[in-house]
């Protein structure tokens, strides 16, 4: 069994308990399976199989170099938001035509790093960015592989703080616009088109969105082929969700079985950005209880020592994450609020989860914060950054150690 569970009374990852886990390396901990991301990437390459495909694992859903690094290993390119995410991905072995650059906001800086190394494309946000690549490109005496981000109003279904693909969000350009934009690319010698980029957002759960936001690309590669443009791939970017309360979701294989049909025929190659999918359930949060206290609602507060500043994902869109208790207790089972020590009422992991009654010591794991979990990490409340560690072929290695006050304070002393 590969992942999280149980053996006897209490969790382990990939065969490791958790319990020895965290006596060694403290809590709170990111706990990540490694055979879990390697059978994520391979089911998702797998379902592409019969399609030129490339999968660019989008490293802003967990950039910790082990993960990159482990992603690289087994296949993976690369999907860049930010000059911090090339430079990482330089790091951990990408070459920079394995690389693509996405993101709203490019500064002038990081256009022209782009360019200058030679990225396999970037994936350009508006008229003016486009010009910009073109400056940077021409003042280099070279031609930028670019894609333009094509805004289809689409409405994924998702959360609207991370829904990308409707007019009213700041992402990419409507499709009208996006024909002329290409067509003056024929004019602008520092740029070589050579996709179309589309991406609705994260956490999508229904495939009707993802394939009409196909449908829509292709039929825009064939007609800038038409004026004489050389589109060789569309990017699909990422978003397809994972099930985080244990109900069916749709999988890699079905993702495919729904675009695929689409693009058989269409001599396109496609680029796929997937974050959450890949690393998402591959990670436990593993955090001890410091304090339960019984409110006079009658509530159970099980205050750990996790919080927000690990995972803000409840905090910030509500989001549900499964809750075990590590070792559970004979106890009778009650209702509890399992919250964090942070200075905000929204610092909460979860609300009325039941267990065998639990004790301060007792360890909890959060289920399923591979994705932006670290990667949203904070120090607020001076909190320092969470340890990571790594579980792979039965063996627990620190990929990232705990920060500490010295480290934390560094900047300003
Ligand atoms: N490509 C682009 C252009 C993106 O903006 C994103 C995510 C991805 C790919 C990867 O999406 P994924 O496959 O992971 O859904 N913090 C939020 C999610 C923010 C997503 C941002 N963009 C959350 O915790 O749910």
């Amino acid at each position: 069994m590969v992942g999280f569970f149980r053996e006897g009374n209490t969790l382990v990852c990939d065969g490791v308990a958790l319990e020895s886990v965290a006596r060694e390396h403290g809590t709170p901990l990111y706990v990540y399976s490694a055979e879990s991301v390697r059978r994520a990437y391979r089911a998702l390459d797998e379902a592409f199989a019969a399609h030129p495909h490339r999968i660019h694992y989008a490293m802003k859903a967990n950039s910790s170099m082990a993960i990159v690094r482990l992603l690289r290993e087994a296949g993976s390119a690369a999907d860049a938001n930010s000059i911090g995410e090339i430079e990482l991905a330089l790091r951990a072995g990408f070459e920079p035509a394995d690389i693509v650059f996405t993101g709203v906001g490019k500064t002038p800086d990081e256009l022209d790093r782009a360019v200058a190394l030679g990225l396999k494309t970037i994936n350009a946000e508006s008229a003016g960015e486009l010009e910009r690549i073109d400056r940077a490109a021409q003042a280099r005496g070279v031609r930028a592989r670019v894609a333009l981000r094509v805004n289809p109003d689409i409405n994924s279904g998702t959360h609207p703080h991370i829904s990308t693909g409707l007019h009213v969000n700041k992402f990419g350009v409507p499709l009208e616009q996006a024909r002329a934009i290409y067509r003056k690319m024929v004019s602008q010698p520092g740029l070589q088109p050579v996709g179309i980029h589309v991406h609705l957002g994260s956490q999508i759960v229904t495939l009707d969105p993802l394939q009409k936001a196909t449908s829509m690309v292709v039929k825009l590669a064939h007609e800038l082929r038409d004026v004489g443009l050389q589109i060789e791939h569309v990017d699909l970017g990422g978003g397809l969700g994972i099930s985080y309360d244990g109900s069916p979701v749709p999988d890699a294989s079905l993702y495919a079985a729904a675009v695929l049909p689409i693009l058989r025929d269409s001599g396109l190659s496609v680029v796929l950005e997937p974050g959450r999918l890949l690393v998402g359930s591959s990670c436990a949060l593993v955090s001890r209880i410091v304090d339960i206290k019984d409110g006079p609602s009658g509530r159970h507060f099980a205050v750990v020592d996790a919080s927000m500043t690990e995972l803000i994902r409840p905090a910030l869109y509500g989001a549900f994450h499964r809750i075990e208790a590590v070792t559970p207790g004979e106890g009778r089972h009650l209702s509890y609020d399992v919250v964090g020590p942070v200075c905000e009422s929204s610092d909460a992991f979860g609300e009325e989860r039941r267990f065998p009654a639990l004790d301060v010591g007792d360890l909890l794991a959060i289920l399923d914060a591979g994705a932006y979990g670290s990667a949203m990490g904070s120090t607020y409340n001076r909190r320092p950054l969470a340890a990571e560690v790594l579980i792979d072929a039965g063996k627990a290695t620190v990929i990232r150690r705990r920060q500490t006050l010295e480290e934390m304070l560094m900047l300003e002393l």
